[in-house]
């Protein structure tokens, strides 16, 4: 992993505080804008492999939020006095990969939406993880624009878990039950 350079950002609560956690921050600030990336080009795919309505209107809903998320990414970086760019994350891929799976293989509507609210389940978690950890670190370092940054993706990714919750809750999941019969 490339050594970065704490550039500073001319906040004087920062003077006496480690270089380490901002650079910490930096990193898993490039990570979750390569993950963003990464779920811009996935969703679109994910929205087209999925039958029910709801499910495919949720899949569109968040790729307009998540292009929103990377865009916060690219504000909190140059908060931080970073050059906006993408810490390649190998987990978000697997998780992608395991969709595309589901999309060319899974034949029967209604196991494949089943499948697909899951599949999203697991992005969804594992973003809220990294937003988590990064709002916190923000928190320490005392970086309050950041953090807020951060928060409000993070609700809105806590939000869109709960919606496919819901929908694995309702009528997708009953009717793989129902066809499974
Ligand atoms: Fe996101």
């Amino acid at each position: 992993m490339a050594t970065k350079i704490n550039n500073g950002n001319g906040n004087g609560k920062l003077n006496n505080r480690p270089t380490d956690l901002r650079e910490l921050l930096i990193l898993k600030l490039e990570s979750l804008y390569d993950i963003e990336q990464e779920l811009i080009k996935a969703l679109p795919k994910m929205a087209k492999g999925a039958t029910h309505p709801e499910l495919n209107a949720a899949f569109n809903e968040h790729l307009k939020q998540t292009k929103e998320h990377a865009k916060r990414l690219e504000h909190g970086l140059k908060l931080l006095g970073a050059k906006v760019s993408k810490l390649k994350t190998e987990g978000i891929r697997g998780i992608i990969k395991d969709g595309e799976w589901i999309i060319h293989t899974i034949k029967d509507e209604d196991a494949r939406d089943a499948s697909l609210v899951a599949a999203a389940q697991y992005a969804e978690h594992y973003e809220i993880a990294g937003y988590d950890a990064a709002k916190k670190w923000a928190d320490i370092l005392g970086l309050n624009e950041v953090k807020d940054l951060l928060s409000e993706t993070l609700k809105e990714e806590e939000e869109t878990s709960k919606k496919l919750e819901g929908l694995a809750k309702s009528e997708i999941n009953s009717h793989v039950a129902i066809s499974s019969i």
